[in-house]
């Protein structure tokens, strides 16, 4: 059966997942409206839910079944997706219908304005066999003469079916607090989810769930989205009164505009969706499967062990004390080696030295190289920190490109850490980072980059440029663009995407980087609720992980080592702490820890993850890859005389046997499944535990 199928007499598309169904049609007016977004569906099954749509309640009402992307014109009152003004200052859109095109599983819809030339796409794409639906929109001015101004352009609008009532889940954060996870009944009205930033932000993240309010982790109806851009973002969700719910979400945020040129066109990102019939956890591992198949460039590789120097040493980097830290790490069987920020220029803090991209000849006298051939004579990658989009007015860069950062005329340019934001709109600037970076991993052979971006916009300006505010997402394209080619040009090069630990995580960015720093926070009580949002969208293997120093730097919290390795042992990874003064015991400790991660991360990395929740402040995640299970335990505090009940387990075959690869223990699937298992926690707080089962029959 083909992925598309078209009913010609009621102007109807299906699309078909692994297991759901996605349904569109023409109305009258040749405007393209939902139908369906659920359960897998046969054409005629889709007939019949359009034949049942019921009219409009009254002359005051909207028009009841919603548009895939809603215009202004009509009987249309909730949030525009595109919102246009043509030359003459008509607003309002009406569409005519000019054909649709299948190719494979990419469903194009093609609509004409009935007078002015306008063209925009429709684009929708279930890639293979999965249900993620990928949607997008592309806009034309086919106008010989008179620009249009696009007010608003998202990528694509979706629609809940109708419920008694509506539950959003999604992220929001600050610095050192990314991903929190929230739910909320969603009011009758309208909500806003954005980043005003000109990046993805640590306040909010661009996913969201919705479900009618009783989906559970294991249980219900979830649909969810996920926008794929790296720079400011708006999703706007709209209950109305009689109950719907819809939300449309793009690039930009309120109050942008877009001057589409004679003949220009406009692509949106894609922002995709997903229906779940199996609750949170299966949304999760729907999501993360989609990466790994669709999104992840290097998706089958192993993300290696890394070390990095900024908890160790902050800015005070230079050639000996790395050449220290590298012995020490590879000694702990540490991978790859990363230098992180205070190598370049007069970088002694964070207030000089962003953009002059050379090494600081005090600090490395003989250049980069000695450093980076003493890590590869350990036996390691050798990884550095650069920040590319950014720079400090003092600076070489800056006294050279004054004009190069965003700015307004007659305005402060307002400094946060020091910086100012390179705009990599312009070619000029772009051109220049590329070409710094491009020498700097070829004359080092870099490994690895953590790529920062530790600032937002603010008077995000581009004085003399005509249309000015297409910076914001030329910017992002921008990054995009110099990402891309590094990793064309350097095919071995991998990239940790940063923006002060998670501002910048999403699936735009991930399409071009390998892993994210999930958080600036390392303190691993933390973390546990970090990556418990983080991996409500993202899989284990790009969230990077490391175990620092006790007290923690963040929140002075006194943590035992084991259970910082087993909180970081959850993704990918690394160790940040300074072992220069670790003790020798705590040096032996974590090498075993580092060789215990090896031997389970390769289900933890390309395994399928089940979220555990235990008894009191007990919370798991449970790896499964083919036969083998990895738990990863944590409980962060517990009353006296109270052990946590055992935790019973997902994904087990009640008639197999799971075998305790330490102990030698095994145990019936059913009793797992049912009784759960006994974990062997140390006394007092900062409890964790790490099993490894194996089904053997
Ligand atoms: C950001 C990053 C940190 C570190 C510093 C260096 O805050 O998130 O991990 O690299 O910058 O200045």
């Amino acid at each position: 059966m083909p992925p598309v199928l078209f009913h010609p007499e009621h102007r109807l598309w299906l699309l078909r997942g692994a297991t759901t169904a996605y349904a569109v049609r023409l109305a009258a007016d040749d405007s393209v409206r939902h139908v369906h977004w659920g359960a897998a569906l046969t054409l005629d099954q889709a007939v019949e839910l359009v034949e049942r749509t019921s009219p409009a309640a009254s002359s005051f009402e909207a028009m009841a079944d919603v548009d895939e992307l809603a215009v202004e014109g009509g009987a249309r009152f909730g949030p525009p997706s595109l919102a246009v003004r043509f030359a003459d200052g008509t607003r309002a859109v009406q569409w005519r219908y000019a054909g649709h095109e299948v190719d494979g599983a990419h469903l194009r819809i093609r609509l004409r304005d009935r007078h002015y030339p306008l063209e925009v796409t429709l684009h929708y794409r279930i890639p293979d066999g999965g249900d993620v639906v990928e949607r997008w929109t592309t806009v034309a001015n086919r106008d010989e003469a008179a620009p249009v101004t696009l007010l608003r352009c998202d990528s694509a609008a979706w629609c809940a079916p109708h419920r008694s009532d509506y539950r959003i889940s999604h992220l929001v954060g600050g610095w050192n607090s990314e991903f929190q996870l929230r739910r909320a009944p969603v009011p009758t009205a309208e909500t806003v989810l954005t980043s005003r930033r000109g990046m993805t932000s640590h306040h909010a993240n661009p996913w969201l769930a919705v479900d009618d309010g009783t989906a559970g982790e294991e249980d219900g109806e979830v649909w969810t989205g996920a926008l794929a851009w790296s720079g400011s973002w708006r999703i706007t969700l709209h209950r109305d009164p009689v109950g719907r719910l819809t939300w449309t979400g793009g690039f930009g945020h309120e109050g942008l505009t877009w001057s589409l040129a004679p003949g220009e066109e406009l692509e949106t990102p894609v922002f995709a969706g997903l229906y779940s019939a199996g609750g949170f956890g299966a949304a999760s591992r729907a999501w993360h499967e989609h990466l790994r198949r669709h999104v992840l460039s290097h998706p089958d590789e192993t993300r290696p062990v890394l070390y990095n120097s900024w908890e160790a040493t902050g800015f005070d980097v230079d050639e000996a004390g790395q050449m220290a830290l590298a012995a020490r790490a590879a000694g702990l069987g540490v991978e790859l080696f990363v230098m992180d920020d205070g190598w370049f220029g007069a970088r002694r803090s964070e207030h000089a030295g962003l953009g002059d991209w050379v090494p600081n000849p005090e600090r490395f006298p003989r250049g980069l190289g000695p450093l980076a051939a003493e890590v590869r004579r350990l036996g390691m990658r050798f990884g550095l920190w650069v920040e590319p989009e950014m720079v400090n007015p003092d600076s070489d860069l800056y006294r050279a490109h004054p004009d190069w950062v965003l700015h307004m005329a007659n305005r402060d340019r307002t400094e946060m850490r020091h910086q100012l934001v390179l705009n990599l709109a312009r070619p000029d600037a772009a051109e220049w980072t590329h070409a710094w970076l491009d020498r700097l991993v070829a004359e080092h052979g870099i490994d690895f980059l953590k790529w920062d971006c530790n600032r937002p916009f603010t008077e995000a300006g581009w004085p003399g440029h005509a249309d000015p505010d297409r910076l914001f997402i030329e910017h992002t394209r921008g990054v995009y663009r110099i990402m891309d080619r590094l990793r064309a040009d350097h095919p071995g090069l991998r990239i940790e995407a940063c923006a002060g630990g998670g501002g910048r995580a999403d699936l735009g960015i991930l399409a071009r980087t390998d892993q994210v720093w999930t958080s600036d926070n390392t303190d691993a009580v933390d973390r546990i609720g970090i990556q418990h949002g983080f991996g409500q969208l993202y899989p284990a293997q790009v969230m990077g992980a490391w175990v620092t120093d006790s007290p923690n730097v963040a929140t002075a919290r006194r943590t035992p080592l084991r259970f910082r390795f087993h909180v970081a042992m959850a993704g990918a990874l690394g160790i940040g702490g300074d072992l220069t003064a670790w003790t020798e015991e705590e040096l032996k400790e974590a090498a075993e820890l580092v060789a215990a991660y090896k031997r389970v991360r390769p289900v933890v990395q390309h395994g399928t993850a089940y979220r555990l929740r235990g008894d009191g402040t007990l919370t798991a995640v449970q790896y499964v890859r083919g036969d083998e299970h990895v738990l990863l335990a944590w409980c962060p505090t517990r009353p006296y005389g109270h052990g946590p009940a055992p935790l019973r387990l997902a994904a087990v075959h009640p008639d197999a046997v799971y075998r305790d690869l330490d102990t030698g223990a095994t145990y019936p699937g059913a009793v797992l499944r049912h009784a759960g298992l006994a974990l062997d926690l140390p006394p007092g707080d900062h409890a964790s535990a790490l099993v490894r089962l194996h089904r053997v029959g």
